[in-house]
């Protein structure tokens, strides 16, 4: 079937106008409530950080930090409008509320418990939440609650498992994340590398794990879905259920991915989809500047991927290449450890740092690429040497389906603001203007949201306010804030209770008094999990 045509969904919330200052602003007739914040109890039983430091076991029982990625999942036999599961990633530690020292934190100096404590605050939290009363809360000693830490063992599914061994110890830079049409999460490591704790082999990093909200199936790092610093997931579910999985690689430059696997999901059986993401086909995508796009498949055996290939390595970012550097693909457990130089190797295009990934209703996917300041190559699909404030691309899949090998693009928007003086820094958004697009998401009602990631300094906030969150039109590509957040932070994580009157968005790293400032506490600036509902109690935005 054709990909139809764009659709301008409309929302009816007033924007707001670009500001600074250490509060969330939401439109008139919204409401602002903080849910889940770094140092909050998560399993049964713990003490939630209130001013004075945990030990390390306390640690490993109450939220990381840097709360990312999320994801709203339902509790059998329960209405997930008022009674859910939120899996949330913390990306890396709120070391203000650690430890004394823990903000200049060495691994070689650091002893074996502030390591555990450092390692404690990345990870995920599982958590069950209810709306009482029209207020949503952490249902305190809830037995889903949980935490998954840079100290828990992860199991090793896929071909790399040769590579790296039954189990890992640790996940680490759980940036963003994605759902599975079979009610996972997958949580993303951003990192190929663990920085915390180089005692643990480097191999083990790099990695979408699986986890399984209800606590039944072990955490598993999936290792058919490639090494890189993965951003996010997002997937398209075609009528036969196969899903196909996109994944970007958040490095300056990055390839775009996606993988497929080789069995279709059951709908009918939780359990038979147990390790679909262990075998199937890894792709990297070639953008042409025609405006068409290749999947080229990273498959050992293929595309160039055998023993004593040659790495173009990063050509971007100078005005003469680099030499080629040998690279050994002798099995697919070496094109899955090395994935980012097995993409280029097969001509995948590298990226201005692609961040979230998100596919609609309509099977339009959508993409955001940061920014990348040292490009100095352009093509069509990054067009903007020293591209300071990122763009969004569109694309269709062929046939439009999951299983396509090609597809067409677009790019959706420059970022930027007009008023800017040279060109690169322009941009052509229509309407409210904004920096460094990082969080992208699609409601099940087809609105387009971004999230921004701009530097914090006073020269980008006197242009841009402070980091955001925007609606943004298919068809007009017209912009209109949402969201202002506090200083220093940036907006990130997107998800929604099934009927859409309840938006859950993340807070990260916030530097000035938020929120203790709407909490009434004395406690330093945290990470959090915030509620945006409408007055009127109907959906966000409609
Ligand atoms: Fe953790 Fe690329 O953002
Ligand atoms: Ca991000
Ligand atoms: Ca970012
Ligand atoms: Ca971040």
């Amino acid at each position: 079937p054709p990909s139809p045509p764009p659709v301008s969904y409309a929302v009816t919330f007033k924007g707001i106008p670009a500001s600074v200052g250490d509060q969330v602003t939401v439109p008139e007739g919204y409401t602002m409530d903080v849910l889940f914040a770094a140092g909050d109890a998560v399993v049964a039983g713990a003490a939630a950080y209130a001013g004075t430091p945990l030990d390390a076991a306390g640690y490993e029982q109450v939220a990381g930090g840097n709360h990312d990625g999320m994801h709203l999942y339902a509790i059998p036999g329960k209405d997930p409008n008022t009674n859910a599961l939120l899996a949330i990633n913390h990306e890396a530690p709120d070391s203000q509320i650690l430890y004394t020292g823990a903000a200049s934190y060495n691994p070689a100096t650091a002893t074996a418990d502030q390591k555990k404590i450092v390692l404690s605050s990345v990870g995920v939290s599982v958590i069950e939440i209810e709306r009482i009363d029209g207020k949503w809360t952490v249902k305190r000693n809830s037995a889903f609650n949980k935490r998954y830490t840079g100290n828990t063992v992860y199991q090793v599914g896929g071909p790399a498992a040769t590579l790296v061994g039954p189990t890992v110890v640790g996940t680490l830079n759980n940036c963003a994340s994605g759902s599975t049409p079979w009610g996972t999460y997958l949580t993303c490591e951003e990192t190929t590398d663990n920085y915390l704790d180089p005692s643990q082999p480097e191999v083990g990093y790099g990695w979408v794990v699986e986890i399984d909200p209800q606590g039944t199936f072990p955490a598993t790092k999936r290792t058919a879905l490639g090494r890189f610093d993965h951003e996010n997931t997002a997937y398209m579910l075609d009528a036969d259920n196969t899903a196909a999985i996109y994944m970007g690689d958040d490095s300056t430059p990055g390839c775009v991915y996606k993988f497929v696997p080789s069995a279709r999901y059951n709908p009918d059986d939780r359990a038979a989809n147990r390790n679909l993401l262990d075998s199937g086909t890894l792709y990297a995508a070639k953008f042409n500047a025609d405006g068409t796009g290749q999947w080229l498949e990273l498959t050992q055996g293929r595309n160039g991927l055998v023993t004593g290939a040659q790495d173009p390595g990063n050509y971007t970012q100078s005005a003469v290449a680099p030499a080629p550097v040998t690279t050994n693909f002798a099995t697919q457990a070496d094109v899955l450890v090395n994935t980012k130089a097995a993409a280029r190797v097969a001509g995948a295009t590298l990226m201005d740092r692609p961040e979230w990934v998100t596919v609609g209703p309509d099977k339009k996917v959508y993409m955001t690429f940061t920014n990348n300041g040292p490009r100095v190559q352009t093509d069509a699909a990054n067009p903007r040497p020293n591209n300071s404030h990122g763009h969004v691309l569109r694309w269709d899949e062929d046939g439009n389906t999951a299983k396509a090998t090609t597809f067409k693009w677009e790019v959706f928007l420059l970022a930027g603001d007009p008023r800017l003086a040279t060109a690169n820094l322009k941009g052509n958004i229509v309407g409210d203007t904004f920096s460094s697009p990082d969080g992208i998401g699609i409601d099940p009602q087809g609105r387009l949201w971004v999230e921004t990631d701009a530097s914090t300094s006073a020269s980008t906030t006197s242009t841009f306010g402070n980091n955001a969150m925007y609606h943004l039109d298919q068809v007009t590509r017209r912009s209109t804030r949402f969201l202002v957040g506090p200083n220093g932070c940036e907006i990130t994580g997107l998800t929604y209770s099934p009927d859409l009157t309840t938006f859950f968005i993340n807070i990260q790293h916030p530097t000035g008094t938020w929120p203790s400032n709407v909490q009434g506490n004395a406690l330093p600036p945290r990470s959090a999990t915030i509620v945006v509902r409408r007055s009127d109690g109907k959906p966000v935005g409609a």
